[in-house]
């Protein structure tokens, strides 16, 4: 997930060092690349960026000898353009005399780099970060003043993103807030503005939060915020934060887990923007819809999405895709794969190796080689003939949630694509993220006591919410440390149904058109003494038959519904293993990114 910073003092200094150790402090939250800006009072900017590590990019280009009275400094997590050189932020505009960068997404970033172009100005890289600068610019150079430059450039800029921009010949700097995350803080003599809060700490806990809409003016007397639809002054007292630094990386959650669980709606929202806006989208629902056979490929909780995708392509767009975990692909099927068929392999960090040796193994047969991966410019990335992101920024924890969502909403995407049907409606994802988990959170932490003396447990479920009992399976196999198996509800009476003792916990994930065969499930465990309970929508046959029931908000489609579903386990998993005393973001013996074999 990107990150910026800006600061702005009253006298030219060496601003260098501050802004590395506020590259340094952004860090946790994911980067390709980093770049510096310095404006002098003499009109020069001082620009250094690169792909690579803080450390590492700081040390080459020499970012500490770096000075003026004005800095910004940016982390790029890709999404639009590959990481590089020309594609890392600040950026200039056409004459060098602005300079900005963004976090975020502007996902009309392609048509408004031609439009730029038309228009005479200079666009050096493929970079959305630069069409915020341009957009500015391009009022600015209408003889606009920079908050009325911003005003109308917010226009013509879709998507969520951050800003920050100066100018030479004038002592402050802008920003402005849509959807991404922007902080002020106050100094003696200056202030500064960030992606977050955790960046500012060392340097004051005068704080003023950025809310959407809003344009900050810095200068060394501190913020002025106009409102961007009226241009009207915004009157707000800084607060005096008393947080932790790694408090606030953590957003105010006690783990990165809780907190990504939290940020599934945001990132949905996101997701389904920058899809909208994909130029790869088309290219791979026409390579799906002419393949021979289609194959979804990956490992662990993304093996789960592909389950889940391949239920969607069937059921949405009538079309039968293959989903298996990579290393069967390359017992089972890559003997028999050729130029006709294609591979959608999924990842959330690009680099797994069992994925990359069936990739090769793919390619090797001449199959399409496509992918859905959160880190761009991974190695999946590169060795795809296209790629979708996942648009998650970084996931921390070692359990993923948001990428796992993220998946099977890009899964959802495409099979309505390849259905012909209109995206429009999966637009009510993210709100009914956010009431499902306002609704499930308290329920699921009731629960607690009914697994207390349990170390083994079952998590079924059936057609879409299968996968999804798998994913909560895994879960909570991965962060209890208890044996939890997933399974096909209908496969427990082929022999688990021994496992059944008194108080025995059992979850059932229904699905909205499978509650009559999940009852059936639930009084098969019940009659034996089983605790069965029940996740779905509000259905009167669930608590009818189970002995409890987490009741999730109505979606009014089968296909969100089960997608929604995985929230309440993710919750449930997490809190079990905090009442069990263990770290659900760092679990024991595992690792996020398993580049062996
Ligand atoms: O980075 P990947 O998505 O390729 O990783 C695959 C699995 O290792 C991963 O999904 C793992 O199962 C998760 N940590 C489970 O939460």
């Amino acid at each position: 997930m990107c990150g910026i910073f800006g600061i702005i003092t009253r006298d030219e200094q060496q601003l260098g060092p501050l802004l590395i150790d506020a590259g340094r402090r952004l860090s946790y939250r994911g980067y390709d690349s980093v770049g510096c800006a310095t404006i002098h009072r003499d009109g020069k900017i001082d620009l250094r960026k690169d792909a690579g590590k803080v450390d590492e990019v700081a040390n080459r280009l020499g970012f500490s000898e770096m000075t003026g009275s004005r800095g910004i400094l940016q982390l790029r997590w890709a999404t639009f353009g590959a990481p590089s050189q020309v594609n890392s932020q600040p950026h200039l505009d056409s004459d060098g005399d602005m300079v900005g960068a963004h976090n975020g997404n502007v996902v009309n970033n392609v048509e408004l780099r031609q439009q730029f172009i038309a228009e005479g100005m200079i666009v050096r890289s493929t970079n959305d970060g630069e069409s915020c600068v341009h957009a500015v610019e391009r009022y600015v150079d209408r003889g606009m003043d920079p908050i009325e430059a911003i005003r109308h450039a917010y226009q013509d800029l879709a998507g969520d993103y951050s800003f920050v921009i100066g100018r030479v010949g004038e002592e402050k700097l802008y920003a402005f807030k849509k959807g991404s995350g922007l902080v002020a803080g106050l100094l003696d003599g200056g202030a500064v503005i960030s992606s977050d809060l955790p960046s500012i700490l060392p340097l004051t806990r005068r704080i003023v939060r950025i809310e959407d809409g809003e344009i900050v003016t810095l200068t060394p007397d501190g913020i002025t915020i106009h409102g961007v639809a009226d241009g009207q002054i915004i009157q707000r007292e800084p607060e005096l934060v008393q947080e932790t630094m790694e408090a606030a990386q953590k957003g105010g959650y006690p783990h990165f887990m809780l907190k990504e669980i939290h940020e599934q709606p945001v990132v949905a929202g996101e997701l389904l923007h920058l899809l909208d806006a994909s130029p790869d989208v088309n290219p791979i629902i026409e390579k799906i819809s002419q393949a021979r056979n289609v194959y979804l490929i990956g490992c662990g909780t993304s093996y789960h999405a592909c389950l889940a995708g391949s239920v969607y392509f069937s059921r949405i767009a009538r079309r039968v895709t293959i989903p298996v975990l990579a290393p069967q692909f390359i017992a089972q099927y890559a003997p028999a794969v050729g130029p006709r068929d294609v591979g959608i392999f999924v990842s959330q960090s690009g680099e797994t190796k069992d994925v990359l040796n069936a990739i090769e193994a793919g390619k090797q047969r001449g199959m399409g080689i496509f992918s859905l991966v959160n880190v761009v410019g991974s190695t999946m990335t590169r060795i795809s003939e296209r790629s979708l992101p996942l648009a998650c920024g970084y996931e921390i924890s070692v359990p993923a949630t948001k990428t796992f969502t993220n998946q099977v909403l890009s899964f959802l995407y495409l099979a309505y694509r390849l259905a012909g049907l209109d995206t429009a409606s999966l637009a009510v994802i993210p709100d009914l993220m956010v009431k499902t988990l306002e609704a499930v959170s308290h329920q699921v932490q009731a629960l607690e006591p009914d697994f207390h003396r349990w170390n083994d447990f079952y998590c079924l479920g059936y057609g879409l919410t299968f996968p999804i009992a798998l994913e909560g399976a895994l879960k909570l196999k991965e962060i209890t440390y208890s044996h939890c198996e997933g399974m096909l509800s209908t496969e427990f009476k082929h022999g688990p149904l021994s496992a059944v003792q008194d108080g025995y916990p059992i979850v059932f994930v229904a699905g909205r058109e499978d509650v009559p065969l999940i009852v059936s499930g639930i009084n098969e465990v019940t009659c034996r003494g089983a605790l069965a309970i029940a996740i779905g929508e509000a259905d009167p046959r669930l608590d009818a038959n189970a002995q409890k029931v987490v009741v999730m908000p109505d979606s009014g489609d089968s296909n969100i519904a089960a997608l929604l579903s995985v929230l309440p386990l993710q919750l449930l998993s997490y809190h079990l293993s905090i009442a069990r005393g263990f770290d659900p973001d760092f679990p024991r013996n595992l690792s996020k990114t398993l580049t062996v074999d």
